[in-house]
């Protein structure tokens, strides 16, 4: 194994994350055949097969798994080498990599904007995704830094809350509901819901408070994603629970109305979560400082909540 370079262990790395040499050539800008002859040279110091074909898929053998948790072992102590020398060069240098539920798109950008103009060294790389994939990157510990409502009750993680996430019930501007005060919950029984895909954590707490209550929605469709979502809604095809921050984009707030529906806003938070066990880089630790000291304030003033159309003030219950 010492004959073995790094950049054998880079094309072996990104071929097992893929299970693909093709979406490895495509990542690396490599070709096709470069990626086969690496991981061939590769195999034959190792002495075993490190993948397997059935049928059209690749699998990873079990010195191949080895291996893989192998490089990824080298290549994070490698990125906190990185960080390291860059700090003591007196440089913020190095790859900060967050996942973030898809409620949360709409402030992290925001939030990274002032954090890269100061700290022009930062890579950044943002996954936005839903609740069960942050959870599957966890698993994998791929990520510094986690954003969402519910984290998973396990002890392995430390969580510490960021911002309020209320869910309100969307619905278009025209709606016959909006505008009044006070609907009871069973009312949206009887309203057409668009819902989100399965995997999600809005969708998860939206079944937790309708299920309590012993309501069944009239499910119309369901829908990936919130933008989809609150196309479907502008378009008519029904109402939705959704964060009151898929509203936060100036100029497209007024094709909404925001109904005043008992038991709502349901009163979600985001955390901020990172493993236990899992040494923070100096990039993670210096974006994680920016978070709780003006992240907040920055995050409060982007939401600008008395942008949004709602037709009585909202009340965060
Ligand atoms: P999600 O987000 O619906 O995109 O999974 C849920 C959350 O805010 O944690």
């Amino acid at each position: 194994m010492r004959q073995v370079t790094l950049h054998q262990l880079k094309v072996f790395e990104v071929a097992a994350r893929h299970s693909s040499f093709t979406r490895a050539a495509e990542e690396l800008y490599l070709t096709q055949p470069t990626v086969s002859m690496q991981i061939k040279q590769l195999t034959k110091l190792v002495g075993l097969p490190l993948f397997e074909q059935i049928g059209k898929k690749l699998y990873l053998t079990e010195a191949g798994r080895q291996l893989y948790a192998t490089c990824q072992d080298i290549f994070a102590h490698l990125n906190r080498f990185d960080m390291t020398v860059a700090d003591l060069k007196g440089l913020k240098q190095g790859r900060l990599s967050l996942a973030v539920v898809t409620t949360a798109k709409y402030i992290v950008p925001r939030l990274l904007g002032p954090f890269c103009h100061r700290y022009p060294g930062i890579e950044i790389f943002l996954e936005v995704t839903n609740h069960d994939q942050i959870e599957l990157r966890m698993a994998e510990n791929r990520d510094d830094l986690y954003i969402m409502s519910q984290v998973p009750p396990i002890p392995e993680l430390d969580a510490r809350p960021f911002l309020e996430n209320p869910l309100i019930v969307l619905a278009p501007r025209e709606h016959s509901l909006a505008g009044q005060t006070r609907i009871p919950l069973s009312q949206l029984a009887n309203e057409s819901f668009i819902m989100r895909e399965s995997g999600s954590g809005t969708r998860r707490s939206v079944q937790k408070l309708f299920d309590r209550a012993g309501i069944t929605l009239q499910v119309k469709m369901e829908l990936s994603g919130n933008e989809t979502i609150k196309q479907a809604i502008a378009g008519g095809l029904g109402i939705s629970v959704l964060s009151r921050h898929t509203l936060a984009l100036d100029g497209e707030t007024h094709q909404f109305a925001i109904l005043d529906v008992e038991g709502f806003p349901i009163d979600n938070q985001w955390y901020v979560v990172t493993l236990k066990d899992k040494h923070p880089s100096i990039v993670a630790l210096t974006f994680l400082e920016y978070l709780f000291t003006e992240g907040t304030e920055i995050a409060r003033r982007a939401i600008a909540w008395s942008d949004a159309p709602v037709l009585k003030p909202l009340t965060i219950r």
